[in-house]
């Protein structure tokens, strides 16, 4: 296998949230992302992604854990040694209505990453092909508009533009269609894609287990602070392990007949991760738990031959 672009080990991410209590926001997660690999990070609100990702980009403080970038432990860089490992790695946020400035025309927006890494040459010719490579084309017909002239879809490849424009070998997408109307998230999701084709690796964070199936190569699915199951995308979702995968395939709309199964709807609701249970975390939702469940905290370990791992005591 190639070496990976991003390794993550172990990563805990903890928050104080007064009177000595501590939020436990990621609490354990290990993945890891390959040059052209397209990896899903799933898992309902609440769970740790979005902090997952930005313990990543250094943007949250590691507790504990490691992060390493092409080789590189990058856990405690400081914001300077940052600098160039953020000129090749990238966020896209989930909301182009928020992440783009009013007042700000196309290439302002798409420009000023270069502004801020202090890249001089070709600005303009880096913006159009920038635009381009996201789906906008021909440049010149958006370069000069202002976010209000675009539609939500445009507004996303704008925001995926001003990541591209430095050109970054990761980027890390926080549920980059979620707030876009239906119509245009299948055009955004084949964009990532190409992009991947093209040898990007990308983290995509999303709640939504059917849009990882059907782009991602692996699937990582997270319970609350904790990577649960992980591996092959199709795999995961033909033979899940875990009882909480288990539960979230049987919820994904089948194309097959004969695959469809009971959907199995969780009682609960995710538990706070200031009280994370003891034993299994899982324990208290799980349908098939047994009373060791509630003492012993299961760790990732394979099952199958096909590289799919699972946190589960059963297995
Ligand atoms: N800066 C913060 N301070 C305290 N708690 C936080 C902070 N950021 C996130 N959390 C909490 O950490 C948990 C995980 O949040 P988040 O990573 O945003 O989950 P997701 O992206 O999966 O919805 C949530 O309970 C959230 O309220
Ligand atoms: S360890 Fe027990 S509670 Fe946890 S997922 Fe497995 S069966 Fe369920
Ligand atoms: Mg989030």
């Amino acid at each position: 296998m190639t070496e990976p672009l991003l390794q993550v080990d172990d990563l805990v991410v903890h928050y104080p949230a007064g009177r000595k209590r501590v939020v436990h926001a990621v609490d354990g997660v290990s993945l890891t992302v390959a040059p052209g690999e397209f990896v899903a990070l799933v898992g309902e609100s609440g769970c740790g992604k979005t902090t997952t990702a930005q313990a990543i980009m250094r943007m949250a403080k590691v507790t504990a854990g490691t992060i390493t970038y092409r080789g590189r432990d990058i856990t405690t860089f400081s914001q300077r040694e940052m600098r160039p490992i953020r000129h090749e790695m990238q966020l896209i946020f989930q909301d182009p209505y928020e992440s783009l400035d009013p007042r700000f025309r196309v290439r302002d927006t798409v420009i000023e990453p270069l502004q801020i890494h202090g890249v001089t040459d070709n600005r303009e010719e880096r913006v159009r092909a920038a635009l381009e490579r996201a789906g906008l084309t021909p440049a010149e017909l958006y370069i000069d508009r202002y976010p209000h002239e675009l539609s939500g879809g445009q507004r996303q490849r704008v925001s995926i533009a001003a990541s591209l424009v430095l050109e970054p070998t990761l980027l890390l997408a926080d549920e980059p269609v979620s707030m876009l109307d239906v119509s245009v998230r299948a055009g955004i999701l084949g964009l990532l894609d190409e992009l991947r084709k093209s040898g990007l690796g990308i983290l995509m964070i999303t709640h939504d287990l059917s849009t990882a199936a059907h782009y991602a190569d692996r699937i990582c699915v997270m319970y609350l602070g904790r990577v649960v199951e992980e591996g092959p995308a199709h795999e995961v979702i033909r033979n899940p392990q875990h009882p909480y995968t288990k539960a979230l395939v049987s919820v994904v709309p089948q194309s097959d007949p004969d695959r469809a199964t009971k959907p199995q709807i969780l009682q609960g609701e995710t538990p706070n991760p200031i009280n994370i249970p003891s034993g299994c975390r899982f324990h208290p939702r799980c349908p098939v738990a047994e009373a060791r469940c509630q003492s012993e905290d299961p760790q990732l370990r394979p099952v199958g031959g096909a590289g799919q791992q699972a946190a589960c005591l059963l297995i």
